[in-house]
C-alpha cells in the first residue's frame, strides 16, 4: 500500500510537470487577435508555456523584494487589469511611488516602458522595480541566490532555460509572462471584427465623437488606443515630475508623458501619471475644457465645447473598450 501510494504521488507529480500549461486561460494569450498586429519578440526569447509560468511564479514571489513584504503583482493587481487602486502604490518600506502603477496589457507592443519612456524593453524594464529602493530594494543577483536554494525554482529554470536561475532567467520569464497579458475581448473588438450589434447606438455615437469633435485619435490612435507618442495633455499649470525630460533632458519634454491606453479603464482609475484624476467623468471634464495650457502642452487638447449629451456618448464608448474576460477572477 506505502508503496502505491509513492508510486501515485510520483505518477502525479511526473504527469504535472509533463502537462505543458496550468494557467487559467484569461490569464495569458499564446495567440494573435486577428485585428491586432503581430507582436516582434526578441530572438533571444521566445515564448513558451513553461517560461510563461515561470514568470507568473516570480510575478508574484515576495522574496523579489528585500523583507520578502512586496512582489510584482502587490502594485499590479490582476482584477485591475494588473493597475493599483490608489494614485500612489506603497512599497517595500511603507513609501508611496512617485507614479501611479499603470495597468500591464498589450505591453509586448510598445516601444519602450515607463511614463517616460525610461526602459527600452521589457527584459530591462522587470530589473527596474527589483531594483528600486521605494518598490523592492533588492539585487537581481541576490534574487538568483535565494530562489536557487528552492527547487521548484531550480527544476524549472533547468527546464526552460537549461541553467539555474541567473538575471537572464528572472528578466526573460518575466518579461514572457507580461508579453502574454493581452488584451483584446471587449465589445468594440467585437464590433471591429464585423459584429455591428456589439455596440449600442450611444456607443456608436460615442466613437464618433471620440474620433471627431473630442478629437482624441489625435493621441489615443490604433488597436491599442495610443500611438506611444510622448504628450502634454494639460492637466496641470505646473508639473513635480520632470516626465520625458527626465530622460532626454531637454526643454521641450518637460512633462510630457507617454500617451496610456484607453482599454479597461473601468479597472485603472485613478487615471493620469499621478491619479489626480479620479473618474471618467473627471477626465472628460479635463479634455472638454481644453487644459491648464502648460506650456509644453499639445496643440491637440483645446476647448471641445461638448454637450452633455456627448460627454455621456463619449464615456458609454470608454466603457465599451473593458475587456471584462482579462480582468475576471
Ligand atoms: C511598489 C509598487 C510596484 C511594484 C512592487 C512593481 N511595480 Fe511596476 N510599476 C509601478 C509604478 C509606480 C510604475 C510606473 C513607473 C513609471 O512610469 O515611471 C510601474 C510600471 C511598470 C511597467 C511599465 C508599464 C508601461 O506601460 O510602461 C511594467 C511593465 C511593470 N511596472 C512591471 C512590474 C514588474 C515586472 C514588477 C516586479 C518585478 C513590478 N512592476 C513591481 C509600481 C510597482
Ligand atoms: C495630445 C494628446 C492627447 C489627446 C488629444 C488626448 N489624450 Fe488622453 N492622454 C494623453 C496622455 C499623454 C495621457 C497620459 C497622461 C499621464 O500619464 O499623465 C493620456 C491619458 C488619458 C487617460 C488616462 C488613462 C490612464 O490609464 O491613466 C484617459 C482616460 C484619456 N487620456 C482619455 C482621453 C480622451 C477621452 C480624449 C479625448 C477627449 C483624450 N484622452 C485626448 C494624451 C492625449
Amino acid at each position: 500500500m506505502k508503496k502505491l501510494v509513492y508510486i501515485l504521488l510520483i505518477w502525479t507529480g511526473v504527469s504535472s510537470c509533463r502537462k505543458d500549461f496550468d494557467l487559467p486561460s484569461y490569464q495569458y494569450r499564446l495567440d494573435t487577435p486577428a485585428h491586432f498586429p503581430e507582436m516582434e519578440l526578441p530572438e533571444d526569447n521566445p515564448i513558451t508555456p513553461a517560461k510563461i509560468k515561470l514568470g507568473k511564479l516570480l510575478f508574484e514571489d515576495v522574496r523579489l523584494s528585500k523583507n520578502e513584504s512586496v512582489s510584482c503583482a502587490s502594485c499590479h493587481f490582476s482584477q485591475n487589469a494588473f493597475s493599483d487602486t490608489v494614485a500612489f502604490s506603497v512599497g517595500l518600506y511603507g513609501q508611496n511611488t512617485l507614479r501611479n502603477s499603470p495597468p500591464l496589457f498589450n505591453l509586448g507592443y510598445h516601444p519602450y516602458y515607463f511614463k517616460d519612456g525610461g526602459a527600452p524593453t521589457l527584459e530591462i524594464q522587470v530589473i527596474a522595480p527589483i531594483h528600486n529602493e521605494i518598490e523592492m530594494d533588492m539585487n537581481i543577483l541576490e534574487v538568483c541566490d535565494i530562489l536557487n536554494t528552492d527547487g521548484d525554482y531550480t527544476r524549472l529554470s533547468q527546464e526552460v532555460f537549461n541553467t539555474e536561475v541567473t538575471p537572464f532567467v528572472v528578466s526573460r520569464s518575466i518579461a514572457t509572462y507580461l508579453r502574454t497579458l493581452v488584451s483584446a475581448n471587449s465589445r468594440y473588438d467585437r464590433f471591429i471584427e464585423g459584429d455591428e450589434s456589439a455596440l449600442t447606438s450611444i456607443e456608436k455615437e460615442g466613437l464618433s465623437i471620440f474620433e471627431g469633435k473630442a478629437n482624441c485619435v489625435a493621441c489615443h490612435s490604433g488597436f491599442d488606443f495610443t500611438n506611444y507618442s510622448f504628450q502634454n495633455n494639460g492637466i496641470h499649470l505646473s508639473y513635480g515630475d520632470l516626465g520625458r525630460r527626465l530622460i532626454t533632458g531637454l526643454p521641450e519634454d518637460d512633462a510630457k508623458f507617454k500617451v496610456a491606453s484607453l482599454r479597461n479603464l473601468s479597472f485603472t482609475g485613478p487615471y493620469m501619471f499621478d491619479g489626480s484624476l479620479v473618474s471618467l467623468e473627471e477626465v472628460i471634464e479635463h479634455y472638454n475644457s481644453g487644459g491648464m495650457n502648460h506650456t509644453n502642452q499639445s496643440d491637440d487638447v483645446y476647448p471641445l465645447n461638448l454637450t452633455e449629451n456627448e460627454k455621456q456618448a463619449l464615456l458609454a464608448f470608454l466603457l465599451s473598450l473593458n475587456d471584462d474576460n482579462f480582468v475576471s477572477k
